[in-house]
């Protein structure tokens, strides 16, 4: 999932969040459009079958069939790419924990994970939502995002699907980028400790964190080497060698800056662990802008797709040049 510079496609916007994506292009979101969009992705040919080893999916798009009566996953099958599968139920207001967010979905996971292995999914993805502001996170809120975390990767092992782990400080906020490393290292020490407890086989996950970024309302904005070097120092500071594969999230920063730091960390060299993308927004936003919902610009859609997801296949083997 996380070797030979090949990443991960996050296409597993919940209903909500690609209503306010395709809101952003004009295009109502509908069943058929929401359909069609990402059929346009899966049958980009060289994207899928070079530069994308997985994709996440959402519970509708998993039982979705394309135009023609082919099942969507089959369409990723076909292209020698593993569906994956989106299975918490999104961040809701923690109590006791005011301005801050529990994931939920626990309660039948079990069993929904043996649905969806049925339906081909061979990984999963669960994501805790970690905000900085004055006197957040806090512990109350960490420890049950960590413990939510270690239960699902549990499940997910028992289930034979590989769990994507991802712990997301969010880069919301004005803070600078020492206290988005601060926060981040809290929050991977906290998630390795409980997948330990939760006896995890490190051998057999992903994780998905942020890199360490300034807020992006800081006024202090950093180069593309800093972040890399702060990410960098923090994983290997609390990320066992174990781990085979670490995917990163691009939560909100410009495509090429989510390609930038990636290769930059590439190119710091001797790492234990393969380091990949597994984007949302910097793989998608320029294809979306280039379909806007219009079947003529189908082939415009695929090649923003394509050229997003060679830049950063480049980019994972520290061969992407700005
Ligand atoms: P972004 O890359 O847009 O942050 O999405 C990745 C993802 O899967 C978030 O859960």
């Amino acid at each position: 999932m996380c070797a030979g510079g090949k990443g991960i496609l996050a296409a597993d916007e919940s209903s909500s969040t690609i209503k306010k994506r395709f809101d952003a292009i004009g295009v109502e979101s509908t069943f058929d459009n929401r359909r069609d969009y990402r059929e346009m992705l899966f049958r980009s040919d060289e994207a899928m079958t070079k530069y994308i080893s997985g994709v996440i999916l959402f519970d509708e798009t998993i039982r979705q069939k394309a135009k023609d009566g082919t099942p969507l996953v089959e369409l990723i099958q076909k292209a020698d790419s593993i569906p994956g599968i989106k299975v918490d139920a999104g961040a809701k207001p923690q109590p006791g924990a005011p301005g801050e967010t529990i994931t939920e979905g626990l309660d039948g996971l079990g069993g929904r994970l043996k649905e969806y292995y049925d339906l081909g999914a061979r990984f999963a993805k669960w994501r805790a939502v970690i905000d900085i502001g004055a006197g957040i996170p806090s512990y109350t809120s960490l420890i049950a995002n960590a413990q939510a975390l270690a239960r699902y990767a549990a499940l997910c092992q028992e289930a034979n699907i590989v769990p994507i782990v991802e712990p997301e400080v969010l880069m919301d906020g004005d803070h600078d980028i020492d206290r988005c490393y601060d926060v981040t290292e809290w929050v991977l020490k906290e998630v390795f400790q409980q997948l330990f407890y939760a006896r995890i086989r490190l051998e057999g996950m992903v994780l998905k964190p942020n890199m360490i970024v300034p807020g992006m309302k800081s006024p202090k904005q950093v180069s593309y080497e800093q972040v890399a070097e702060k990410t960098v120092r923090v994983l290997k500071n609390c990320v066992p060698s174990a781990v085979p594969g670490i995917a990163f999230l691009s939560g909100g920063q410009s495509d090429e800056a989510a390609t930038g730091h990636l290769d930059a960390m590439i190119k710091i060299g001797n790492l234990p662990w393969n380091l990949t993308f597994s984007y949302g927004r910097a793989l998608q936003a320029a294809p979306q802008k280039a379909w806007s919902g219009k079947p003529e610009n189908w082939g415009a859609g695929q090649a923003a797709f394509t050229h997003r997801a060679k830049m950063n296949y480049l980019a994972a083997l520290g061969k992407w040049a700005a």
